[in-house]
């Protein structure tokens, strides 16, 4: 089919082999819609410059939202989740929104809980559900894409991750942070931002994303927040 010809060609770009295939589809149809573009076979042969329009703006698209925001030190030490697990408290369940490879750095500090965790990348959720296994862990990794599946089947838990991941979601779609906090059923959700990226100013201090501290005010939801490692916590009661 077309539209999984095009995909194969986006993906043959290393950072972004892993993306699920449905999360591509979408934003290319959005992007033909949009520009109201119809694109044939002959114009993906011939790379026409409609097709390579298409094609540009994709990658550089997915580079934003999907590659650019992962280039930040990947792996937290082991206190940080520590710390994190002890600002929380107990918990039977936790949902990590996002998730990268994250649940396997933590799930271990508490076997007693679930872990439910989604992302795009296909290859990570693959990875997870392995590690789930061999390590005797309950949870389940899945395909969920924030912007488009619906939040409302998302599995209940009593705490909810949300780390570095919002402000590539609002490249999207501005305020769907809101949209995002308020249909979580969650009474607990962490949410981070990294502190050195996205300002070219030097470290962005705890008093940072006053966007995202409008957006919390506004709710009406506490929170406190934590300058921890690299990231600002903030923990967010509903
Ligand atoms: C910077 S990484 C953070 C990973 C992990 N939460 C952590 O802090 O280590 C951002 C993650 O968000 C995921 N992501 C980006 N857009 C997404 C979307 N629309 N739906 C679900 N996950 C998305 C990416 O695949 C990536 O794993």
């Amino acid at each position: 089919m077309l539209l999984e010809k095009i995909i194969d060609e986006i993906k043959r770009k290393k950072e972004l082999k892993d993306l699920d295939n449905e999360f591509i589809k979408r934003r290319i149809n959005i992007y033909l819609l949009k520009n109201k573009i119809y694109l044939d076979e002959d114009d993906v042969n011939r790379r026409s410059k409609k097709y390579m329009g298409l094609f540009k703006a994709m990658r550089k698209e997915l580079r934003i939202i999907y590659g650019a925001f992962r280039d930040v030190n990947e792996k937290r030490a082991s206190k940080i989740y520590e710390e994190i697990f002890s600002l929380v408290g107990k918990f039977d369940r936790l949902l990590d929104l996002g998730s990268g490879l994250n649940p396997m750095y933590y799930a271990k500090l508490n076997k007693e809980a679930e872990y439910y965790c989604c992302d795009i990348n296909n290859q990570e959720i693959k990875a997870l559900n392995r590690y789930f296994r061999r390590n005797k862990i309950i949870g389940e990794a899945f395909v969920f894409d924030l912007v488009y599946d619906d939040l409302s089947l998302l599995p209940k838990a009593d705490v909810i991750f949300l780390f570095r991941v919002l402000e590539s979601l609002e490249y999207y779609e501005r305020n769907i942070s809101k949209r995002i906090l308020e249909n979580l059923n969650s009474k607990i959700i962490v949410v981070s931002f990294a502190k050195n990226v996205l300002s070219n100013r030097g470290n962005i201090r705890r008093k940072g994303r006053i966007w995202f501290r409008r957006i919390l005010k506004r709710l009406n939801y506490r929170y406190k927040d934590y300058d921890i490692g690299d990231e600002i916590f903030l923990v967010i009661r509903k």
